[in-house]
């Protein structure tokens, strides 16, 4: 019978046969699904597993800290941090295309756990140096240490054992829209299925690869994850870059982020939480209009709303949120948030229109 416990005991169950003596990676994104993947990897294999957070520069505020303080005590494994939103934005620059876009991301997401492997591989104890590395000395650590590590590290790899599996918290629905379901056409490619790039040595472990989101919610509850966590809104691997119509720079994502701050915040403050599935909030940075502002025209960016009610994301309709509610969002975005003179509703349903954007 279907309850969370079953199938939290039956997943860990086979994660331990599939990963046997062997030593995985886990990409934490700050959303629930990886949170609750690595919990059962870290049931199922103790500290053979290390988590792996990605700074891609495409974060909303207050991500990254949550995951360094939040979510490595709940998982139980160590956490190293990349700094790699130079890389990220470097190869982002001028790109505008979508789904060349999410390919990028997910590229370069391998590019940087294979950074973390030797960093990894100090953690658990078989690298190179004398065991320095603990969890708390590589929280935090940068894409250049992470290099050196990187280097010192290759000549003895095989003698230090070597990191073969990957960790990822794909869900039922990323692998039938990235067109991973029998007959399916792609609708996107999400960055943890589609988005790979052909070259992964990694052997992926996917112990969500059959759930929908509310299961995965039960399976995280039952291995102890506080409601902080397992209640998040979704929000995609790719983050902001798939947020900004247009091509993606740091003005463009500080603008978005401090756009979407304010909408979390209101939301929150208006009890919406529970009712909405999540609110993405983009940046339409290739489109001005004309507003009047202060004493004076302004030809700023629109920034777009897009409140959802949803089951598990296949279908999802637009949330009737309160015009009280928006009034505020809209006040205080266009006066808060510079470059920024329109706010405007999404009422698509999906389908036609898809949650995000891009
Ligand atoms: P769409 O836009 O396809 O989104 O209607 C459905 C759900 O999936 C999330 N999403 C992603 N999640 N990596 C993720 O982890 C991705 O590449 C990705 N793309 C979309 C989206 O936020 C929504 O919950």
């Amino acid at each position: 019978s279907w309850t969370a416990a079953n199938i939290a005991e039956q997943l860990i169950e086979s994660v331990r046969e599939q990963i046997g003596e062997g030593r995985a990676i886990c990409g934490l994104s700050g959303g629930v699904d990886s949170a609750v993947a690595a919990a059962l990897v870290q049931r199922a294999i103790g500290d053979r597993l290390t988590c792996v957070f990605v700074d891609h520069g495409l974060l909303r505020a207050g991500e990254r800290e949550q995951v360094e303080t939040d979510f490595a005590s709940a998982i139980g494994a160590p956490l190293i941090t990349l700094d790699d939103s130079e890389v990220f934005l470097g190869h982002l620059a001028d790109v505008t295309d979508p789904e060349t876009k999410r390919k990028i991301i997910g590229r370069e997401f391998i590019r940087s756990f294979e950074r973390a492997v030797a960093q990894a591989l100090e953690l658990q104890g078989q690298g190179t140096g004398s065991g320095a590395g603990s969890a708390g000395a590589a929280a935090g650590a940068d894409a250049d240490s992470a290099a050196g590590a990187d280097s010192a590290s290759a000549g003895s790899s095989a003698s230090a054992g070597s990191v073969d599996f990957l960790v990822q918290g794909t869900l039922y629905p990323d692998v039938v829209e990235s067109g991973g379901g029998a007959g399916t056409a792609t609708i996107k490619s999400h960055h943890n299925v589609g988005g790979l790039p052909d070259d992964v040595e990694f052997t992926l472990v996917e112990p969500l690869r059959l759930l929908f989101k509310d299961e995965v919610r039960a399976v995280g509850r039952e291995l102890g994850l506080p409601e902080s966590i397992v209640g998040r809104h979704p929000f995609p691997g790719p983050g902001l870059g798939i947020r900004i119509v247009g091509a993606v720079d740091r003005e463009r994502l500080d603008t978005l982020r401090a756009a979407d701050a304010i909408v979390r915040e209101e939301m929150t403050a208006a009890g919406l939480d529970n009712s909405v599935w999540q609110c993405p909030v983009v940046l339409l940075a290739d489109v001005r209009s004309v507003g009047v502002q202060g004493d004076g025209r302004t030809y700023g960016h629109p920034i777009v709303l897009r409140p959802v009610s949803s089951e598990d994301a296949m279908t999802a309709d637009w949330t009737r949120v309160p015009y009280e509610t928006l009034a505020l969002i809209s006040n205080r975005i266009t006066n808060e948030v510079p470059d920024v003179n329109r706010v405007v509703l999404d009422i698509t349903s999906k389908p036609p229109g898809t949650i995000e954007w891009e």
